[in-house]
């Protein structure tokens, strides 16, 4: 795979609540960024059309469906999102490995097959979240970097992790697993409410390849500039 360079490497969220905001953000960062990540909530209030109404930004698309239920379940959306011509489309990785495969091979017989990517552990969960609610013993690193290895070997392309994880996972992953990370600010920017973040330099140089970055770029004055901006600080 051709590993993503500067400005390629940044996935803007379009993280608003209408079309019509989404396609202005669009046009807006067109020409800035690598790619477009349309997520549940936009996704929810304008339908798959909403794919369409993105194309003529001519940028990417990135589905954050982060899809999770049996694999039959999950083979069938698989197959449906694919239909909308998407550059990436993800899934939870705690379905478990029958899931995995179904989703991989559902991707991989579509016209465009799309990256398939991992969602690891949530960011939003702690250690104590793992242990005391969810069952799981492991630390968040050791789990992140055991579902990152079971997505690899069921035909996932990637994960999605912190920029925390990201040495370990690639450590773990090899050179060609595609790391996409959110939590990312540079240094001059407000943290909002991401707490775990790193600057968009730091999370390349611990091996992410995409990285999401939302509220520094769509709540800029100038969403273009402030893009253009950060792809400068990378590489
Ligand atoms: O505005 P901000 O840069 O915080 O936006 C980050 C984007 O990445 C949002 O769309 C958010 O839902 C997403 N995300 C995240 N942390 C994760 C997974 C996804 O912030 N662990």
């Amino acid at each position: 795979m051709n590993k993503p360079h500067g400005a390629q490497r940044l996935i803007v969220p379009l993280d608003v609540p209408d079309a019509a905001s989404a396609v202005r953000l669009a046009t807006q960062v067109s020409g800035q960024v690598g790619a477009l990540k349309v997520g549940l909530e936009l996704f929810n209030a304008s339908g798959p059309a909403i794919f369409g109404e993105l194309a003529a930004s001519e940028l990417p698309i990135f589905y954050d469906a982060k899809l999770h239920d049996i694999p039959n379940t999950v083979a069938g959306a698989v197959r449906a999102a694919t239909q909308h011509g998407l550059w990436m489309l993800n899934v939870h990785c705690s379905g478990g490995a029958a899931m995995l495969r179904a989703a991989a091979e559902a991707a991989r017989a579509a016209a465009q097959p799309p990256l398939l990517i991992g969602v690891t552990v949530l960011t939003s969960l702690d250690a104590a979240a793992l242990r005391d609610e969810l069952g799981v013993a492991a630390e968040p690193l050791a789990q992140v970097v055991h579902l990152a290895r079971l997505a690899q070997a069921c035909g996932l392309d990637g994960v999605v992790c912190s920029p925390r994880e990201a040495a370990a996972v690639r450590a773990a992953c090899g050179p060609e697993f595609v790391l996409v990370t959110p939590g990312v600010r540079p240094a001059s920017a407000d943290l909002q409410d991401q707490k775990r973040v790193a600057t968009p330099a730091a999370a390349v140089a611990a091996g992410a390849d995409y990285l999401v970055i939302g509220r520094p770029i769509t709540a800029a004055p100038d969403p273009a500039a402030a893009a253009a901006a950060i792809a400068a600080e990378l590489d």
